[in-house]
């Protein structure tokens, strides 16, 4: 074994994992670069099972280690919503991401502020034929009601982290890296990569 595919068709997600798993001595591919198109339906009942899925499936179709992520953001005034459905969190087929944004401000107009919410990140990393194994992360934060930042994806520019007074899309893609949900998701990763890999 020694190629890790990043089993995701989104660049945003991409980019972050890339980034979160250079310093690995893995060799790492993307569908794109093995010339593999596939899209598995998250039909779960939870991230874990969208996640397992997801991995297992491409590991199947690229005979690779394939690390898949399901994520998503729950806003607890809207009672955990969008959660498993963020990524389609829009009335209207064929929505896009500042679609899914308006339409999450647009149900919460009314309701008290502040608007908390987190993000949470499930990775599963399947072998080909077999094991999958699962590791999680989270990230707090809250929403707020202006766009801000032009970084990141989704949700980014209205996940405000209280703490440093920035939205996700202000943070250079390194410090999002050091305290995303899918960083923490990683650092647990990372465990189970080097055992599969053999490196210390
Ligand atoms: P899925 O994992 O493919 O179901 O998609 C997760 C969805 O959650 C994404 O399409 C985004 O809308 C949202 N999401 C997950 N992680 C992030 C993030 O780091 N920033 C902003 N939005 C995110």
């Amino acid at each position: 074994m020694n190629k890790l595919l990043i089993a995701t068709n989104n660049k945003g997600k991409v980019k972050e994992l890339q980034d979160l798993l250079k310093g690995l001595d893995i060799e790492l591919v993307t569908p794109t670069d093995i010339g593999l198109k596939l899209e598995v339906e998250e039909d779960g009942a939870n991230y874990e099972e969208n996640a397992a899925k997801k991995a297992s499936a491409f590991a199947q179709a690229s005979g690779l280690v394939s690390l898949a992520d399901d994520s998503g953001l729950e806003v607890d005034a809207l009672d955990g919503a969008p959660g498993l459905h963020s990524a389609r969190y829009h009335p209207k087929p064929g929505a896009n991401d500042a679609d899914r944004r308006a339409y999450m401000l647009e149900n919460l107009q009314g309701k008290p502020r502040p608007w908390t919410a987190h993000f949470h990140a499930t990775i599963a990393i399947a072998v080909p034929g077999g094991n999958v194994q699962l590791v999680d992360g989270n990230c707090r934060g809250e929403i707020i009601p202006e766009e801000r930042g032009t970084g990141g994806f989704g949700y980014d520019p209205i996940f405000l982290l209280p703490e440093l007074n920035k939205t996700m899309a202000e943070l250079e893609m390194d410090e999002k890296n050091r305290l995303s949900h899918r960083a923490r998701a990683v650092m647990n990763a990372i465990p189970i990569l080097k055992n599969l890999f053999g490196r210390s």
